[in-house]
C-alpha cells in the first residue's frame, strides 16, 4: 500500500477546496474492479467510475500489460509529420465504432482538448468552405465542456467562468431543460422540453444564421447533475441546425463509451452530431486521451488545396501519444469481449429502480437516470446551496461509498462492470446518508 504523503501544502488541488482537504484528507492508495482501496485501508465502493471514466473497472490486467509493453518498444512517437501503426489502428476501430459516418479521428488528452479541437474544426470548415463569417458558438446554460477558453465560453455553470474574464465574445446559450415544476422524477427521458430547442431559432434571429458556426451541447448533461434530453429535443436541434447551416457537436466526453448502454449517445438517441467530442472512457482512463470524431463531409472540406499543405494547423506534442493507444486498444478489447455496452443497457432497468427508491427519501425533490447514470437532487439548506450534498458525499465517503456532488445533486456512475449488488448497495448508502444528514 503506498504510504501517506506527510506534506500536503505544494500540490494545489483542481476543483477542490484546498484548505478544507488538507486539513482532513481522504487519499487513495489503490484500487481494484468496483474498489478503492483509501490510505486508510478501508474499502470503498466506486458509485462513480473514478470521474465518469473507468468504465470498464479498475486496474484491468489486459491494459496494464498493453501500456507497459507499449512503453518499452515505442514509449513516443511524434504526430506532427509522422506516425506509429497502434494510431491508425485505433482510429480505424473507433471509426467502426461510431455511428453514421463520424469517421475521422482526431486525437487529444483530454476532454477540454477535445472541446476546444471540435470548436476550431468547426470554425476551420466554414473557413474552408468560405463562410468565415460563421465565428459565434452556441452553447447552452448548465453545460460544462471543460476548463479550456473556447470550452469555458460555451459552458454554462456561472462558478466555471466568473473568475476568468471576459472570454470569447462571439458566444451565446440555449436554456438548459432542467425544470422540476415538469420533469421531477423522470425515468429515463423526461416527455416534457422538446420544444426548447426551438429557442435556437430566437438566437439565430438574433444573430443571423450565417454568423453562427456550431451549437455544442452534451446529449446528456452530467456535470450539471445528470440533466437528460426530453424526448424528441435533440432531434429537433439536429433539425434546425441542418436547416441553418450550423453545425451540431455532441460533447459526449461522459456519455461516450458505454455510459448510456450504447457505444455514444448519438448511437442510443439515433441523432448524428457533425462532430462528437470523446475522452474518459476511451482509454478506461488509465491513460489520459481523447478523441474528436469528424463526419467526411467536415474532413472532406478541409483535405483541399494543394498536397504539401498542411490543412488543420493544430495539434498536440502528445496526440495519438502510443501508451494512450496501446491503452484505447486494450480497453476496446475488454468493451467488446465483455459486451459492456449491452451489459449496462441490460442493467438499467435496475439501475433505475434502485435509485428510484430514494424518490421518497426526506430531503429528495428529484432522482432521474438513464443509462447507468443518475441524479439524486436534494433540497438545498437555506442561503448555503452545495453545503447539503458535499455533508451527503462525506457521508457516503465514510459509510464505504464514492458518489459525486454537483451543486446539491448526488451523482452515481458506476462502472459498468457493476453487479446488481454493488447498486443496490449504492442506493442504501446514498439513502442512510442523505436521512443522516436530514
Ligand atoms: C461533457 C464534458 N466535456 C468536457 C469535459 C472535460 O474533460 P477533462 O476534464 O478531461 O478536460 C468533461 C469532464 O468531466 C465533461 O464532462
Amino acid at each position: 500500500m503506498a504510504e501517506a504523503p506527510n506534506d500536503l501544502d505544494a500540490y494545489w488541488m483542481p476543483f477542490t477546496a484546498n484548505r478544507q482537504f488538507k486539513a482532513a484528507p481522504r487519499l487513495m492508495a489503490s484500487a481494484s474492479g468496483m474498489h478503492y482501496r483509501m490510505a486508510d485501508g478501508r474499502q470503498i465502493l466506486d458509485g462513480t467510475a473514478g470521474l465518469w471514466c473507468v468504465n470498464a473497472g479498475h486496474c484491468r490486467d489486459e491494459i496494464a500489460d498493453a501500456i507497459a509493453a507499449q512503453a518499452r518498444s515505442l514509449d513516443y512517437a511524434t504526430a506532427f509529420q509522422m506516425g506509429h501503426p497502434a494510431a491508425f489502428t485505433l482510429a480505424t476501430r473507433l471509426a467502426r465504432l461510431a455511428p453514421g459516418d463520424l469517421d475521422h479521428v482526431f486525437y487529444v488528452n483530454s476532454g477540454s482538448e477535445a472541446v476546444e479541437t471540435a470548436l476550431k474544426i468547426a470554425l476551420a470548415y466554414h473557413h474552408a468552405r468560405g463562410e468565415g463569417r460563421r465565428g459565434r458558438l452556441i452553447g447552452r446554460e448548465r453545460g460544462y465542456h471543460g476548463v479550456n477558453f473556447g470550452g469555458m465560453a460555451v459552458g454554462g455553470i456561472g462558478n466555471n467562468r466568473k473568475q476568468f474574464g471576459p472570454g470569447l465574445g462571439a458566444v451565446d446559450h440555449l436554456p438548459h431543460t432542467h425544470d422540476l415544476a415538469h420533469n421531477a422524477f423522470s425515468r429515463g427521458q423526461p416527455a416534457w422540453g422538446a420544444h426548447l430547442a426551438d429557442d435556437l431559432l430566437r438566437l439565430i434571429a438574433l444573430h443571423d444564421a450565417t454568423t453562427i458556426a456550431a451549437v455544442i451541447v452534451e446529449p446528456v448533461a452530467g456535470s450539471t447533475g445528470v440533466l437528460v434530453p426530453p424526448v424528441g429535443y435533440l432531434e429537433r436541434l439536429r433539425e434546425i441546425c441542418d436547416a441553418h447551416g450550423i453545425l451540431l457537436i455532441f460533447d459526449e466526453v461522459i456519455t461516450g463509451y458505454g455510459r448510456l448502454g450504447a457505444a455514444f449517445a448519438a448511437t442510443r438517441f439515433n441523432v448524428l452530431p457533425d462532430l462528437m467530442t470523446t475522452a474518459k472512457g476511451l482509454t478506461n482512463a488509465a491513460v489520459p486521451m481523447g478523441a474528436v470524431f469528424a463526419r467526411r463531409h467536415i474532413y472532406d472540406a478541409l483535405m483541399t488545396g494543394p498536397e504539401p499543405a498542411i490543412e488543420l494547423f493544430h495539434g498536440y506534442t502528445y496526440s495519438g501519444h502510443p501508451l494512450a493507444c496501446a491503452a484505447a486498444l486494450a480497453t476496446l478489447d475488454i468493451y467488446e469481449k465483455e459486451n459492456l455496452f449491452a451489459r449496462a443497457r441490460a442493467l438499467e432497468p435496475y439501475f433505475e429502480n434502485a435509485v428510484h427508491r430514494l424518490d421518497d427519501v426526506a430531503g429528495v425533490i428529484d432522482v432521474r437516470n438513464i443509462g447507468l447514470a443518475a441524479g439524486v437532487e436534494l433540497a438545498s439548506r437555506q442561503g448555503r446551496p452545495g453545503a447539503r450534498a458535499y455533508e451527503v458525499f462525506l457521508k457516503c465517503l465514510e459509510l464505504g461509498l464514492l458518489t459525486r456532488q454537483a451543486g446539491d445533486t448526488i451523482a452515481l456512475s458506476p462502472p459498468l462492470i457493476a453487479s446488481e449488488g454493488d447498486i443496490d448497495q449504492m442506493a442504501d448508502i446514498l439513502g442512510q446518508a442523505i436521512a443522516a444528514t436530514a
